[in-house]
């Protein structure tokens, strides 16, 4: 109840400021937004997304992008989407931009808590909506979180992994994601979850990559190898891009295919790898689905709406019960490679290139 009426007031407020801010612009003129009440076709409001960067997964801009373009265009809603290419004050430069812009609502894939929580902060006193797009913002003040669930993405990898090695003895290395992304928490906690029971497993080496750098991924697993003396014998890699520094690694000391390796994302790339059997397995996150959860939590924010959420996630530092809608995460082997195609993931001509083609005629992928 209390929530309810808080959002109310912030919604009228916003409605206001946005009128307001709107005054010399285009077509401030035909909103009702503010009563909650308009059932036209095309939506009234502005969204504004920022996504992280170029480089840590190219899943932002292969593939989110283009299917938070579809899902926008789908609902008649206008939009705007940039990149803050890994730089956390540009996205609080990009973020004042699309406010004084007249976004009514803004979602950002945080670099880190700390300037996602700036960002939302001077949203909300603009009167803007914000939420949080796949990674929540500890602390922050997102109205939404949109996101998969990660911990089951992380126990997806974890026993992608323990399905790979079997119950033999096995020395396990984990890189992890960046120590400043919650995500990498949860992928790490679920994966851990899963093999830590497993007592034929020993955990030999386990360091996170900063910003999901992919190079210096390969240095720091260079390193644990090396601590190693060479003998690991699997590898929880947070996502393809990380997986595909450790296979680099692994080529070099000819163990390629021999080592499994875990991934996430179902880039080509590690589709790539998992059907060449250098990579175990990835954990599919359809583009699509999340795309099409943050448009409709958007128009609902819009509209003065709730969105329909699968439920909360904690935020333990902000002390709050984040309103969530978590999507469910596939895991993706070399059996079903050919369900990320049939569902849109990838495209077949893009996976089952050169010395592709044969693997993916044996995946039953044409
Ligand atoms: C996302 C992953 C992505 C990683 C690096 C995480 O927050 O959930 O899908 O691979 O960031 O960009």
């Amino acid at each position: 109840m209390q929530r309810k009426f808080s959002l109310a007031v912030v919604g009228m407020l916003g409605f206001a400021l946005t009128l307001t801010a709107c005054g010399d612009d285009e077509d401030g003129g035909g909103s009702d937004n503010g009563d909650g009440g308009d059932t036209g076709t095309s939506v009234e409001g502005k969204v504004g997304v920022i996504l992280p960067d170029t480089e840590s997964s190219v899943r932002w801009e292969s593939a989110d992008r283009p299917e938070l373009e579809k899902a926008f265009e789908a609902a008649g809603v206008e939009y705007t989407i940039q990149n803050a290419e890994g730089d956390a004050e540009k996205m609080g430069t990009i973020a004042d931009g699309m406010i004084a812009d007249g976004v009514t609502v803004l979602a950002i894939v945080n670099l880190d808590s700390e300037s996602g929580a700036a960002i939302q902060e001077e949203a909300a006193a603009q009167g803007v909506k914000t939420i949080d797009y796949d990674r929540l913002t500890l602390g922050g003040s997102a109205d939404y979180y949109v996101s998969f669930d990660n911990t089951v993405v992380g126990e997806l990898q974890g026993q992608g992994l323990a399905d790979c090695l079997g119950d033999k003895p096995a020395n396990i290395v984990y890189l992890n994601g960046s120590p400043t992304d919650n995500n990498a928490t949860l992928f790490s906690a679920g994966a851990h979850s899963v093999l830590d029971p497993i007592t034929s497993y020993t955990v030999v080496g386990e360091q996170a990559v900063p910003d999901w750098d992919n190079e210096q991924a390969v240095t720091i697993f260079e390193q644990l190898f090396t601590q190693a003396d060479g003998k690991v014998d699997g590898v929880l890699a947070a996502n393809d891009g990380l997986g595909g520094s450790v296979i680099s690694v692994l080529e070099e000391n000819g163990l390629a295919g021999q080592v499994p390796v875990t991934g996430q994302d179902a880039t080509v790339e590690g589709l790539q790898n998992v059907l060449a059997g250098t990579q175990c397995m990835t954990v599919y996150k359809s583009a699509k689905l999340e795309a099409g959860a943050l448009a409709d939590a958007a128009i609902a924010l819009v509209n003065g709406e709730e969105a329909e959420t699968t439920g909360t996630t904690e935020d333990s530092e902000g002390g709050r019960d984040v309103p969530s809608i978590l999507l469910e995460p596939v895991s993706i082997t070399k059996d079903n490679v050919k369900d990320v195609i049939d569902d849109g993931g990838q495209t077949a001509a893009d996976v089952c290139t050169g010395e592709y083609a044969a693997l993916c005629a044996e995946a039953g992928i044409s």
